[in-house]
């Protein structure tokens, strides 16, 4: 399993613990984290899965397809270098301990 901590708007924080392959998005959804809307279901269509990636944790994850790097425009809240959708992010063994960020807005 791997330990994922998603941190809201007022700092609290909640872990959580994924299946490798389950994508950031749906974790936050399966598990009752607030914040994340994922209207699209995770198709990459919609950006309301934003999310700000703690800086330790940026440098594993691969770079933004052009498709979410163009999404990532589109974000409610305000985009930051560490910005990603976390429908794109799939939890996996050396992201365990990932923080993850949620904006005060998807929408
Ligand atoms: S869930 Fe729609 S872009 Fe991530």
């Amino acid at each position: 399993m791997v330990r994922v901590t998603y941190v809201q708007p007022d700092g609290s924080a909640r872990e959580v613990r994924l299946s490798a392959g389950t994508s950031l998005m749906q974790g936050a959804l399966d598990n009752g984290v607030p914040g994340v809307v994922a209207e699209c279901g995770g198709a990459c269509v919609c950006a309301t899965c934003h999310v700000y990636i703690d800086e330790a944790y940026l440098g594993l994850l691969d770079k933004p397809t052009p498709t979410e790097d163009e999404m990532l425009d589109a974000v409610a809240a305000e985009r930051r270098d560490n910005s990603r959708l976390s429908c794109q992010i799939k939890a996996s063994e050396r992201l365990d301990g990932i923080v993850l960020g949620i904006p005060d807005e998807q929408i």
